[in-house]
């Protein structure tokens, strides 16, 4: 089995290693533009030894950003910018992933920071209408949005797929598609977000096609030899919503329509979901897909220590690990845990640092 140190083979692509900084929004974008925070921001975990960056969502239509700060990839004016950072990135070894998104029900929302964070930000102070598949509001406040009409539901598919072609030229090296946490994607596969009696919902079959032929477009919008994941709530914690037994299904599917790897997160479908949070505890999805669908995965969630993170790659349970906010705390957390391990393969650090910290000996 391989260890965390070891380089991944995903298609065309080899990571070299097994860490990937988890998506996170930053907001800090004006009209969707990359500026220098995201430069610094994901540059400073690519020298720090990590071995996938992940941009935060990024949203493929304007009314697809979570906030109005939201980074963005629906203009080709937004593609400079990010071409910086993957030039960056590729130059310290390490690869980038864009995630795409789309926030649905949950757009237009204040940053967390704001006096009143994630409270609806009206159209008439630069907010939007939220969609999504039916006209049900999440939780007790915003709008209800607008359900999609068919026409609707094919073009914020082809948005994905103009998108990812953006994605290309701007450099990045695979593409992740996010269909987790209550956003546009998800709000179809979950029955708690979707009502809709039509080819998009209702049973199975149809909640999940919104997923595959966003899969399909992409797919045929990105070159052959690019890995594609997808993010998904692999539960909703919650009666009557999406569960584990569905992800195992979709994600066969998915690994026939040409995704590489499940990156594999829950919950965001219902305010009253009870979720077991605790470390490691997203890791059991990860390796029941990996084991039942036969598909690569990816483990995220209170994921903090070297030898935790070492353990599901050796053990099998997954064959990437995602970090969050401990990569948040500390950029260099990949060298740390490379020392704590003892680990054979070369330093995962830039030269720059690695000459210094070989002169004082330290
Ligand atoms: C500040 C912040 C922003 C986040 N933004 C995103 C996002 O844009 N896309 C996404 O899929 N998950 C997002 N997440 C979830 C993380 O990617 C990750 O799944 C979650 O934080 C659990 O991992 P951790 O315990 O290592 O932080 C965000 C989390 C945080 C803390």
């Amino acid at each position: 089995m391989p260890t965390l140190f070891d380089p991944f083979p995903l298609r065309g692509l080899t990571l070299k290693n097994r860490i990937a900084l988890s998506p996170m929004c930053q907001y800090s974008s004006e009209d969707g533009f990359a500026t220098d925070w995201h430069l610094a921001h994901l540059g400073a975990r690519a020298v720090g030894g990590v071995g996938l960056i992940l941009t935060e969502a990024t949203g493929v239509e304007a009314r697809g950003r979570i906030t109005p700060n939201c980074l963005g990839i629906w203009k080709d004016e937004h593609i400079p910018g990010l071409r910086k950072v993957t030039d960056f990135l590729r130059a310290r070894g390490a690869a980038s992933g864009i995630q795409l998104a789309h926030a649905g029900v949950k757009a237009s929302r204040q940053r967390p920071w704001n006096s009143h964070p994630n409270a609806f930000v009206p159209v008439a102070e630069g907010g939007w209408m939220p969609v999504g598949p039916s006209a049900l509001r999440f939780g007790e406040d915003g709008p209800v949005p607008e359900s999609l009409s068919i026409e609707a539901i094919h073009a914020v598919r082809e948005s994905f797929a103009a998108a990812a072609r953006r994605a290309v030229e701007a450099g990045f090296d695979l593409v992740e598609l996010h269909f987790a946490h209550g956003y546009l994607g998800h709000s179809f596969l979950s029955p708690l977000m979707n009502t809709r009696t039509d080819a998009y919902g209702g049973p199975f079959d149809h909640r999940v096609s919104f997923l595959r032929e966003t899969v399909k477009a992409v797919r045929e919008a990105i070159p052959s030899s690019m890995p594609l994941l997808v993010r998904l709530s692999c539960s909703d914690w919650a009666d009557g919503g999406w569960t584990i037994d569905d992800s195992v299904e979709v994600a066969r599917l998915l690994a026939r329509d040409g995704v590489d790897l499940i990156d594999c997160s829950s919950g965001g479908a219902s305010r009253a979901a009870k979720i077991a949070a605790a470390p490691g505890y997203q890791v059991p999805f990860a390796e029941r897909i990996r084991r039942d669908a036969g598909v690569p995965t990816g483990a995220v969630g209170m994921i903090t220590e070297a030898k935790q993170a070492d353990d599901i790659v050796r053990h099998g349970q997954a064959d990437l690990v995602l970090l969050g906010r401990e990569l948040l705390r500390d950029p260099y957390w990949p060298l740390r845990a490379w020392t704590s391990l003892s680990a054979s393969p070369p330093a995962p650090i830039a030269k720059e640092y690695a000459w210094a910290l070989a002169e004082t000996k330290r």
